[in-house]
């Protein structure tokens, strides 16, 4: 099931490409087409770039991933590299890996020489359905997540789902729980689609699974059509994707990136604690919380951790750059498929209501 979504925001065009097994076609293409490219390769799918001929003649940094690479330290280390190849305005940065991976690169990219184009090759579900699309990037700092970067939107996606296979079960949960979120937020049909067919998303199914990163990435594309830079406040506002978001931030954040949590465990329990928040505030129907959970449960997406109330996390919520004033920007859910931004919760009102 081959699938062509067309992204077109205020200043930029670009095509998301869905294809089974087309990376190695992909990358050969892109070096005939583009004699000036220098690729971030993370360093577990480092075996695709090999199995081009001539990958020894290109330009490449093999790149170790995690969470931790997206530090001030790692993007001016990389930069400087970059630079040391004699890049000029003309190279592409092709960045081959998962959401960490694009996230330092689409932040380089827009930096580096005021910006050159990028090519994005994401290689597990979460960058996939998520992080690859809509042009958002970032770095970490101590204060929290992803708030030093830009908004710059790739000049290609190329997404191959047959490379999944070789991802652990948890990191394809992780990436299964921005999915179900696209559900949640924006799609009850596609939430009961998922329903009926997670066992074979998980099991990676060709057809299926093709077909949950096409539908996500739609609901995905509304929302950056519509708020591209994240300033609208209402229905349409990009932030609405931040859905699990606060908490999921903050437990990162608590325990340092490490491998304690992925992203999408950290959102996943995230998700189920704004269900019941929303629930609990008397937005949330019980039985569409319940609907929730039970998904969570079936699909084995961790929905607590025993930290997730400890003073220090509301702490780390509260100095959350993204925060108006005293006001936590909340996402809600007033039933499955229809989120809304809060903008009358404090933190005393949360830690009451959730405690
Ligand atoms: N991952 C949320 C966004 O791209 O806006």
């Amino acid at each position: 099931m081959n699938k062509k979504i067309i992204l077109k925001t205020k200043n930029h065009t670009y095509s998301i490409n869905i294809e089974p097994n087309s990376i190695v076609r992909n990358l050969k293409n892109i070096i005939t087409k583009n004699n000036k490219l220098v690729f971030l390769i993370d360093k577990k799918v480092f075996y695709i770039f090999k199995k081009l001929k001539n990958y020894k003649n290109q330009k490449y940094l093999v790149i170790n991933c995690s969470e931790k690479l997206k530090s001030f330290n790692n993007y001016a280390k990389i930069s400087e590299k970059i630079l040391d190849f004699n890049i000029d305005r003309s190279t592409k940065i092709v960045a081959i890996g998962g959401g960490t991976l694009g996230d330092l690169s689409g932040f380089i990219a827009s930096t580096i020489l005021r910006g050159v184009d990028l090519i994005l090759f994401p290689t597990t579900l979460l960058s996939q359905v998520d992080s690859s699309i809509g042009g958002k990037n970032g770095i970490n700092t101590t204060s929290g997540k992803n708030l030093v970067g830009t908004f710059y939107q790739p000049k290609l996606v190329f997404i191959d789902p047959k490379i999944l296979t070789t991802l652990s079960k948890r990191e394809i949960l992780s990436g299964y729980a921005e999915i179900i979120k696209h559900g949640i937020i924006n799609d009850i049909k596609f939430f009961n689609w998922l329903n009926k067919n997670s066992e074979k998303i998980l099991t990676l199914n060709n057809k299926t699974l093709s077909e949950a990163i096409y539908k996500s990435i739609i609901i995905k594309r509304k929302y950056v059509l519509k708020d591209e830079k994240e300033n609208l406040k209402n229905n349409n506002s990009r932030a609405l994707l931040n859905f699990g978001h606060t908490f999921g931030h903050a437990l990162e954040n608590y325990y340092k990136y490490n491998k304690k949590l992925t992203h999408g465990e950290a959102i996943s329990i995230g998700m189920i604690i704004a269900a019941i928040l929303s629930y609990k505030l008397g937005y949330l129907p019980i039985d569409h919380l319940n609907k929730i959970k039970n998904h969570f449960k079936l699909n084995d997406l961790p929905m607590s951790d025993n930290q997730m109330f400890n003073d220090k996390i509301f702490k780390i919520i509260e100095k959350d750059k993204k925060n108006d004033n005293k006001k936590i920007n909340f996402v809600l859910i007033k039933k499955i498929g229809s989120a809304f931004l809060s903008n009358n919760l404090n933190l005393n009102k949360i830690k009451k209501t959730l405690k």
